[in-house]
């Protein structure tokens, strides 16, 4: 069994690093955290998505996302979100405070997509409607995909992390923003 990590240090530094291993191991179980955001009629939404990025340094998260989704409207209206990471194999429970941006162009956008076009994955981005629209008929064929795609990248600033280790000996809950690390009752 590990030891517990015992500084704030320590714990910060390891969040991160689990946070990036995860967006290119796809067994990590933090690869798919659940995204919570506010929908326009004021009530709570939440999805699965897949985690893109981590950086520490920017202390920002992202995902892709179809533009036309409505979770990206959404963000647009009310820009703050929160993810929930839970990782059996490292009892911890991640919920992240976030302030929300959406990218649907320029060389960010560009790049990724050039990475992504030729990856089966990208027919999920050049769908002819948007997710969610209602489809005409159970027999009817999808439309043919469009050209033009829809890559949209979500990009998270954290706020602040609420960090929770479920353990025999004791759970630890923690708060953690840029400049501060409080230990809270569990
Ligand atoms: C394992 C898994 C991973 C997913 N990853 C993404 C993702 O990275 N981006 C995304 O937009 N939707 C992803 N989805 C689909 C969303 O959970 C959701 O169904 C879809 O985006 C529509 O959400 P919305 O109506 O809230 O916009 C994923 C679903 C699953 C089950």
């Amino acid at each position: 069994m590990e030891t517990p990590l015992q500084t704030d240090h320590d714990i910060r530094q390891r969040i991160w690093v689990e946070l990036q291993r995860a967006t290119h191991d796809r067994h990590h179980e933090w690869r798919t955290p659940v995204l919570a955001t506010v929908g326009a009629d004021g009530l709570p939404g939440a999805r699965t998505v897949v985690l893109r990025h981590a950086d520490v340094k920017s202390a920002s998260l992202a995902f892709y996302t179809d533009s036309r989704s409505p979770k990206v409207a959404e963000l647009v209206a009310a820009p703050h979100a929160s993810f929930v990471f839970w990782s059996k194999r490292l009892s911890w429970q991640l919920r992240v405070r976030a302030h929300m941006t959406v990218q649907t162009s320029g060389p960010q956008v560009n790049e990724v997509w050039e990475r992504m076009r030729q990856s089966p994955a990208a027919g999920d981005y050049l769908a002819a409607a948007a997710p969610g629209a209602l489809l005409a008929g159970a027999s009817e064929p999808p439309a043919p995909a469009g050209l033009q795609h829809h890559l949209a990248i979500v990009t998270a600033q954290v706020l602040a992390i609420d960090w929770l280790e479920l353990a025999r000996a004791g759970h630890r809950r923690a708060v953690l923003t840029a400049t501060s690390f409080e230990w809270r009752v569990p």
